[in-house]
């Protein structure tokens, strides 16, 4: 099967649904405005869609099933992910069935190892195992998440008849990866899947000291600190400018901004407004002054280097399943 991202098919902006699982995100939406905000998407020019077993512990997944029932599902691009405590040689098994049933799909495009496997995973047989779901029809192409450098050269190697396709990071323009994980991953033919393309709504430039953004999820991610609302103010700034401007919203110069450093934005959504935002910045361009005045904010503001794992490696897969139903 050919590279899913070499031959032009994928929209150069996707959609994210870590917010459809509908947990903590806040409280300032429902069930009905986020499936009819996600049809809308995909009825718009979004044709890849991003989820994982554990967003609301599968109510994500049972969403876009439900939305699937009056969307053609061949026109859309559907990618997943197996936990990284079921990525083992047997359980993704089980995990794959899983998500199918919740999708009511018979494949999915995109199999993604949500994190890096612990250390008493037998990895070659892992990515055998993952070949076999390819074998199987269960999936068309193979992907991982938050994978390093070294983790995702030494996996690359177990593979025979496939290639890994991507790696999902987070990526946004003030938080990037070392660039010995994205020289490999060009040069390998391994898509950038940006995730957090919107700093977590930190990048729409709506949040201030004194409003900050609601549930649980964001309370621990450090771009709503006092210090760094102050730090990127200057690139907010700008980005407001140029998108007055433009006519346009600031989330739509920030992915439009990203769509063009040839990674694959997964902003997520909650509501009809954001997705209509999300679907029109595919046909905004940024004109070569635009992005230059963003790259001079960006010389003064600085951009934090993230690192990709997510969970140590050495700690159990039982004991990664009970921390994460604290994501
Ligand atoms: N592989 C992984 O480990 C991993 C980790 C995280 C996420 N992801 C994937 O990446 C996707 C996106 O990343 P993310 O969840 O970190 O967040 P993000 O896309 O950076 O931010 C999403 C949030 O931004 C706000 N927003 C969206 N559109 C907006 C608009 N037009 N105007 C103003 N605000 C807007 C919304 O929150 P408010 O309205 O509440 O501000 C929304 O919940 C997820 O849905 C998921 O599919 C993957």
């Amino acid at each position: 099967m050919n590279n899913l991202f070499s031959n032009g098919v994928v929209s150069s902006i996707g959609i994210g649904t870590w917010q459809m699982g509908l947990k903590g995100w806040g409280k300032d939406y429902d069930e009905n405005s986020v499936i009819e905000a996600f049809k809308y998407a995909v009825n718009n020019g979004i044709n890849f869609v991003d989820t994982a077993e554990i967003y609301g512990a599968g109510n994500s997944e049972i969403l876009i099933g439900q939305s699937l029932e009056t969307l053609e599902r061949k026109n859309i691009i559907i990618a997943t992910k197996v936990a990284g405590y079921n990525a083992t040689p047997s359980r993704v098994f089980k995990s794959i069935k899983g998500s199918l049933r919740r999708l009511r799909i018979d494949y999915v495009d995109l199999y993604q190892i949500h994190w890096e496997p612990s250390i008493y995973t037998n990895l070659e047989e892992l990515f055998h195992s993952m070949e076999k779901l390819a074998k199987e029809g269960l999936i068309n192409h193979i992907g991982v998440s938050n994978f390093s450098y070294e983790m995702l050269k030494r996996a690359s190697g177990y593979l025979r008849d496939h290639n890994i396709e991507s790696n999902q990071i987070k990526f946004n323009i003030v938080e990037r990866p070392d660039d010995d994980l994205i020289s490999y991953m060009n040069s390998n033919d391994i898509k950038l899947i940006a995730w957090s393309p919107l700093g977590q709504g930190f990048l729409s430039g709506k949040y201030s000291f004194r409003q900050k953004p609601k549930g649980g999820i964001r309370k621990v991610n450090y771009l709503f600190s006092d210090k760094n609302l102050k730090r990127f103010d200057p690139l907010l700034k700008t980005l407001k400018e140029i998108s007055s401007k433009k006519g346009v919203s600031v989330t739509q110069i920030v992915l439009a901004y990203e769509a063009e450093l040839n990674v694959l934005p997964i902003p997520g959504f909650k509501n009809m407004k954001q997705a209509e935002e999300i679907s029109g910045a595919l046909k905004i361009h940024l004109t070569s002054e635009e992005k230059n005045s963003i790259e001079k904010s960006l010389e003064v503001t600085g951009i934090i280097n993230v690192k990709e794992t997510m969970f140590p490696r050495i700690i159990p897969n039982t004991i990664v399943r009970v921390m994460s139903l604290f994501l």
